[in-house]
């Protein structure tokens, strides 16, 4: 059996070679991200297993697999891989849902608490009072208490769910807008929920944790964020293209809420000239929610343990075409 992996953000792949040298499993690893589909092929054609990143499998590529059983993505999206495709193929496809999910949730969390306790403008303060010899907190305040305030989580999902759990003892109200969550399962969330628009007109935090599709395409514009108070924040750790950018950028600018933090963007890393760069009041990182020593070892166990399924002729743990299971 061999085990091909297309591409991968690990330093290195020393543990996983190990591990499959241990079970007698032939196994290689490239980096094939912008290689051209031939360039693909050469490596990848004689794989009984293909672990991705972020290597397009077009059908192209795969009509053109010698053996291929089971590809697996590490992580959650799976937009570069054709699974009606694989399923034509009688591959089977698995992806790793539950990866990272703490992690998006901390930062998530890590956000909230940044924009309440205007943690990043601090260091503006503080730097421009250091150089005047005196304390001068303008532009500062208003600062309100957590405890107390209402929370809104649009999208009450895994990552949704945890970030609701985690900040349950902070003294919230903790509201929810989810359409396709079981009555069983908002039962058993510690969350109250509420229509979309009640949602965007109470909270003082709007928390996005959907999933992109062309519902929740743009799902924060100026109608939406037109129902926000004046003195809430949007926090995005979902995907970039859930927000309209002008809209929010326009929002922010004007006032008519308080400020955002986003973590994700319409396109990747987001061009120097994009609105939110020349926004005093929007917190940004570089799309990192993902990111944790633990999450990177998690996801890595994961897709061994999927492999070594795999060569004892059992599934893969999520498989996300189970139909050709029969
Ligand atoms: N920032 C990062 O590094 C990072 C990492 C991983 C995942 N993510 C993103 O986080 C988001 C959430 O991931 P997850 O694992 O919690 O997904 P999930 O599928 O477990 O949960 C999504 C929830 O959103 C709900 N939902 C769907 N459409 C909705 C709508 N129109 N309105 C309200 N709720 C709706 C679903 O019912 C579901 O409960 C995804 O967009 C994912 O891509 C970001």
């Amino acid at each position: 059996m061999k085990v091909v992996v297309t591409d991968y953000i690990e330093d290195d792949l020393d543990w996983e070679a190990e591990e499959l040298e241990k079970a007698g499993i032939e196994f290689e690893a490239f980096q094939l991200k912008f290689k051209t589909e031939a360039e693909v092929l050469e490596k990848i054609s004689d794989a009984d297993i293909i672990v991705v990143n972020m290597v397009p499998l077009t059908d192209s590529i795969l009509s053109k697999l010698e053996r291929c059983q089971l590809i697996i993505r590490h992580g959650i999206g799976y937009d570069n891989v054709d699974v009606e495709a694989c399923t034509k193929y009688g591959i089977q496809f698995a992806y790793q849902p539950d990866y990272c999910k703490e992690d998006v949730a901390e930062h998530a969390i890590a956000l909230i608490f940044a924009c309440a306790r205007k943690v990043v403008w601090s260091r503006r303060v503080l730097d421009a009072s250091s150089a005047a010899g005196q304390w001068d907190f303008a532009g500062l305040f208003p600062m309100y208490r957590l405890d107390g305030k209402t929370l809104g989580i649009v999208g009450v999902g895994r990552i949704g769910s945890r970030v609701a759990r985690k900040l349950g003892s902070f003294g919230l109200r903790i509201i929810g807008t989810d359409p396709y969550l079981s009555e069983r399962r908002r039962a058993e969330l510690n969350v109250e929920f509420v229509e979309r628009e009640e949602l965007f007109r109470k909270a003082d935090f709007v928390t996005v944790h959907t999933p992109l599709n062309e519902e929740t395409r743009h799902l924060i514009n100026s109608e939406t964020l037109g129902w926000m108070k004046p003195t809430a924040y949007l926090i995005n750790t979902s995907r970039g293209p859930m927000v309209d950018d002008n809209a929010l950028a326009q929002a922010v600018q004007s006032g008519a809420i308080a400020g955002a933090a986003i973590d994700v963007y319409a396109h990747e890393p987001p061009p120097v000239d994009h609105p939110f760069f020349g926004l005093e009041n929007v917190i940004l990182t570089p799309h990192i929610g993902w990111a944790s020593e633990e999450a990177g070892w998690e996801i890595r166990r994961s897709i061994l343990d999927d492999i070594m399924a795999a060569a004892e002729g059992r599934p893969a743990r999520c498989i996300v075409n189970s139909e050709i299971l029969g």
